[in-house]
């Protein structure tokens, strides 16, 4: 029977599909593993089935010698070193599609809240000081029929703009393929980042983590935003130079920002903590009830397919037949 590790627990639902074809053991604590505790616990392993806060590194790999698929629980996968896998001709899979509406409500719950000051509002009420309807409490900014820009147009930013059109919001984006969906539907602009930094009233990034857009988002570009412009991430952190959107929300050089992810967490710059122009929610994009139950289905699926020499749905990387077989016959 192959066998396969979990390493976190995911819906149950999930688990049983596996556990009818494998040998499942899942991670019984309620906490992240350490690199050593993975590595001591896929010996024997040909799945894992990794979260994005695994480091699944060459050492990892090479420590799980009948290994044969990594499903990654997300739709990104900078956690893993994909060319490390496709080398040892190790299939890597990832979670796409399920999670692309439910992360990009999560991209305009941060823009609302950020924009209309939802937080701050919800905190002035705790603390007591609501002392009646006052002409200039808690100004924010309007949405409606104002200009979004964003940065990367895959399936999130693609579900993410097409949101605007309820909102008459004219619409630009940064991505180095035409987005014909959004083009059709929105009369959306593609053009060059700092057009869309100079002019956008909203900035959202929708990029994956790699070495082109490591810190695309310095202080140089954000520079370029309008004093009243508001910034979202719910890519990763890394794609902005954390350090940067703080100076620039300390002295107001922008308005504000809404967070879903940071360059280091979940350490979070004390810093970013202290102001009041900045959302900040803990990595909770993709996480609706319904679609962490589709990521886990789908994650499981990859496993039975990859263990069953069939061909896998969401592979992200290409594994030539000869290394599989490799792998599969050993
Ligand atoms: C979440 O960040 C994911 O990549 O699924
Ligand atoms: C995720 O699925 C994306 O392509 O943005």
């Amino acid at each position: 029977m192959n066998k396969v590790y979990i390493t976190r627990w995911i819906p149950e639902s999930a688990i049983k599909i596996l556990k009818e074809r494998c040998s499942v053991r899942v991670n019984k604590e309620n906490r992240q593993l350490k690199k050593k505790e993975i590595i001591d616990s896929i010996q024997d392993v040909d799945a894992i089935l990794s979260l994005l806060t695994d480091t699944i590194d060459k050492e990892v790999i090479d420590s799980a010698k009948n290994l044969k698929i990594i499903a990654n629980y997300a739709a990104g996968y900078d956690n893993i070193d994909i060319k490390e896998a496709t080398k040892r001709g190790i299939i890597v899979t990832n979670t796409p599609g399920v999670l692309t509406e439910t992360t990009a409500d999560l991209a305009w719950a941060l823009l609302f809240a950020a924009a209309r000051r939802v937080v701050e509002g919800d905190k002035f009420i705790r603390k007591k000081k609501f002392q009646g309807w006052k002409p200039t409490l808690l100004l924010g900014y309007d949405i409606y029929g104002k200009v979004l820009g964003v940065i990367g147009t895959g399936q999130i930013g693609t579900a993410f703009a097409l949101r605007a059109k309820g909102f008459n919001m004219r619409v630009l984006y940064n991505d180095s393929k035409r987005n014909y969906i959004i083009e059709k539907r929105l009369k959306a602009k593609k053009v060059g980042l700092r057009f869309l930094l100079t002019n956008s009233d909203y900035v959202s990034l929708h990029v994956p983590l790699n070495t082109k857009t490591y810190h695309l988002i310095g202080k140089k570009e954000i520079g370029y935003m309008k004093r009243t412009a508001i910034l979202i991430n719910t890519s990763r952190g890394q794609v902005l130079h954390e350090k940067a959107l703080v100076d620039a929300l300390t002295k107001k050089a922008i308005s504000g920002a809404g967070l879903d992810v940071f360059e280091k967490e979940p350490s979070i710059s004390k810093k970013l903590l202290n102001l009041d122009n900045v959302v900040l929610t803990p990595h909770i994009g993709s996480a609706s009830y319904e679609t962490r139950e589709k990521m886990a289905i789908i994650a499981v699926k990859s496993i039975i397919d990859v263990l069953n020499g069939k061909v896998t749905k969401n592979p992200v990387n290409k594994v030539s037949k000869t290394k599989r077989k490799s792998r599969i016959v050993h």
